[in-house]
Parts: C-alpha cells; structure tokens; sequence
C-alpha cells in the first residue's frame, strides 16, 4: 500500500497517540504468570502487541478483549504456562521474541519462537548466550543466534552478567528468567535503558534492587499479584508529532497522556537541544510511570549532537529527529547508535537513502550519521523497508517538504500505530 502526503499548509490539533508498546507487552506477559485477573487499558492493538497477546493465547493463557484496547488477562501464577501446540510467531516483534524466550528458558516444557524475515534476521545471541550461561537449553540458527529458537525449557541458575551494550529487552528477558532462577541473578548495563519491566515487576511484589552495582533479581518466593493499569501514550509515537510540530513552520500540537519515563524522553531533551519549543504539561503519575501533555510549536531548530546516554533514551526515536535534523541550521551528528542497524531495519541506512530521495544530506557512520542542513526538503517517492518507524518518519518528512511525497509501503505503521494515517489527516489544515 503507499500514501501521498502533501506539504501541510499549517498543523494544529490535539492527539491522543496510542498505547505505549514496550509497556503494553509487558502489562500481557507479566500479567500472565501473576496469581488472578488483571484489566489493561489502554493496551496498543498494533501488529506487534497482538502478536504477544497470540503467543501467550497460545501457552494457555486467557485473555478477553471486552472492547478495543481493553484487555482482561487471567494469570495462572508463575507455574501455571503450558506447552503450546504451536509454533510461537512473534512476526515483527524483537520485544515478544525476547521476553519470552526468557520466560519460557524455565518453563517446565518446550518452546519454538519464530517471526517475519525481519525478525528471522535479527541478532538473538545477546539472549541465548547468556541464558545459555544460566542452564537454558536453546538451539537456533546460526548457533542461536538467529531465529526460529528452539527451548527445552527447565531449572535455572542467577547469573551475573554485564550486557555489552544497553538493551531494555535483553535486560527484561534475563529478569523474567531470574525470577525462575536458583540464586540472584544480576544485570549490568553500560548505560541504563527503559526501566517499565522493573516498575511493574515491584509493583507486583517481586523483589529487585538497582544500583550502581547493576539490576539484582531475586527468585520468586511467592506468586505476582496482577497489576490492573492504563498504559500511557506512546512517546515513541508521539515523537512524529513533536518532530513535525517543531520543525513546521506553523504549527501547535497538544499530545495528551504520554508517558515520560525518564529512560524514555530523550527525545523532548534532544529538541529542546535544537531550541525547539516544547512544554510538558500536567505531569503525573499513572499507575508506575509517569505521564504528561506535551505541547509543541514551531520552532527554530539548530544541530546538536546526539551522544552518549541519550542514546538508549530515544534510540527509537532517531529517524523521525533525522527529519528535524535536515531542516535544522548547521549540522547534527548522531553516533554510539549502531544499534540502529540491528532493529526492524538497519535504520542508519534505510533512514539516510528514503531521506536522500526527499533532497536530505545524510551520511551514514558506522554508529550514527552526520545530517547536514538542506533549508528544505522536496516530495519524492520513497519506501519504508516494511519498517514501521520509517514509514512514519517518511510521512513527517512528506508533511514537511514541498510538494507531494509518496510512502510506499506505507502500511508497515500498523505494526505500532494503527491510526497513523487518519491522525495525520486530523492534523493538517490546508
Ligand atoms: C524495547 C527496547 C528497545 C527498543 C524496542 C522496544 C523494549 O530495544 O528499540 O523498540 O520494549 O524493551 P533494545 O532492547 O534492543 O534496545
């Protein structure tokens, strides 16, 4: 499917972007092995949160959907997974595959967990070596590391690890499986990453500690306890608003309800580097995360360079900064992000070439790129690589630039964002 997008005249408007994904994940799995029935609002209906809801389904878990983005899962405790018949397909979803291979290395049964040629293609050593360490039996391709996996399923031990570069998912997956585990198991990051599985995991009565000597993880000794919740916004979503907002030159949006968990927002500070003008309004508390309103309108933006820390706090969030980058004055450089190359596609090259078709100046570093100001972007054909986050980025582009921009491939948003495509025609006034 493709979509034309004409240079928006001006954009105004409130938006309510969808649930958060990597919290809508973990609201089904960890809400799975808890002791009784818990209610998820505002849970994301995108491509890869059903995929977890069907893979849980499928290990015996039911989970009734009464109406659109409300879930009622019933957990079965922590012993109470049962083999499942099928293969378990998490399609497009590195966050399904990965969580629950953890959880499922120390199920009593055995496990198959495949997906889309992306996923198929995605790095899985990062798992599987040091679940390996801690007793999982795991077989893949390519020596595991490569999907589909194969878990035979059984006892664990705690290990202490330090991951060799930050990732909330290979941190989530060894948590899920120290819970199971004989003996503390204990995380280190050279950088910290999205803490949601840690906040909902002690909301839920399990005991883990964070300090500066890592994530220490203690066995179960009793079952979970649902976690009833609404899951706030998506600020990964949000951030194609925010990126439009601030770099159209007339333009105020109002996005409501986001979260901005401080392991999550690096995008506001990375803007706000670029003088863009963004308010964070109304901030508090749902359930464990914060959430805001965040206004943003048209701003003179400058390079910045985008480095370090930040990093893991928007690495999601770069294609659609990208944009800004392009239309900004003076050069921004992005790097320590080589993790960009190992998402749903290496988003260093497919983010640079769709640009470079619009008239942007990127080149590609083997960490990052270094975006140069072109004053203005022109409509082209382009193509999202079946990346979610690329066809929207490519849409905020299209938004921007002069004349009309078509995004083929354009349905590869419903992976995160099923209604992406009707906000943006809310949005834009001609
Ligand atoms: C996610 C973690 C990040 C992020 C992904 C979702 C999560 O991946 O890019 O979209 O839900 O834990 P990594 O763990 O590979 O950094």
């Amino acid at each position: 499917m493709k979509r034309t997008v004409r240079a928006a005249r001006r954009l105004r408007g409130t938006i309510e972007p969808p649930g958060d994904k990597s919290i809508s994940h973990r609201a089904a799995i960890l809400n799975a092995i808890a002791q009784g029935e818990a209610v998820v609002e505002n849970f994301q209906t995108g491509a890869d949160c059903l995929a977890t809801v069907r893979c849980l389904r499928a290990l015996g878990i039911q989970i009734e959907s009464p109406a659109p983005g409300i879930l009622r899962v019933h957990g079965v405790g922590r012993s109470g997974l049962r083999e499942a018949a099928v293969v378990l397909n998490a399609a497009n979803s590195g966050t399904t595959l990965r969580l629950l291979a953890g959880l499922l290395a120390a199920q009593p049964f055995f496990s198959v967990l495949s997906g889309d040629a992306s996923l198929r293609s995605r790095p899985m050593g990062r798992i599987v070596e040091p679940l390996r360490a801690m007793g999982a039996r795991i077989q893949g391709r390519a020596d595991g590391t490569r999907p589909p996996l194969a878990i035979e399923g059984g006892r664990l031990r705690g290990i202490r690890h330090r991951l060799p570069v930050a990732s909330a998912q290979v941190k989530s997956a060894l948590t899920l499986a120290g819970l199971y585990a004989e003996g503390e198991t204990v995380l280190e990051e050279p950088v910290p990453s999205r803490d949601h599985t840690e906040r909902m995991l002690r909301a839920m009565g399990a005991a883990m500690v964070a300090n500066e000597g890592g994530l220490r993880v203690s066995p179960l000794t009793g079952e979970l306890a649902p976690l009833g919740l609404r899951v706030p916004g998506d600020i990964s979503a949000a951030a194609f608003w925010m990126v439009a907002a601030a770099a159209h030159p007339d333009a105020e949006l109002r996005l409501t309800g986001v979260g901005v968990n401080p392991s999550r927002s690096g995008i506001i500070d990375a803007l706000r580097a670029m003088g863009a003008n963004i308010a964070v309004e109304e901030e508090r508390m749902s359930g464990c995360e914060p959430v805001a309103d965040i206004v943003v309108r048209s701003s003179r933006l400058q390079g910045a360079v985008i480095e370090g820390p930040l990093i893991p706090r928007l690495i999601d969030e770069v294609p659609a900064l990208a944009v800004a980058a392009c239309l900004a004055e003076g050069e921004t450089v992005v790097r320590d992000a080589g993790e960009l190359r190992l998402k749903e596609s290496d988003r260093i090259r497919t983010t640079a070439s769709e640009l470079r078709r619009l008239g942007a100046r990127i080149e590609e570093l083997p960490d990052g790129m270094v975006i140069h100001s072109v004053g203005a972007l022109r409509g082209a054909a382009c193509g999202s690589h079946g990346d979610h986050r690329l066809a929207m980025t490519l849409a905020v582009a299209g938004l921007l630039a002069a004349g009309e921009t078509t995004v083929h491939g354009a349905q590869a948003v419903a992976v995160s964002y099923p209604g992406f495509w009707d906000d943006l025609d809310r949005l834009v006034l001609r």
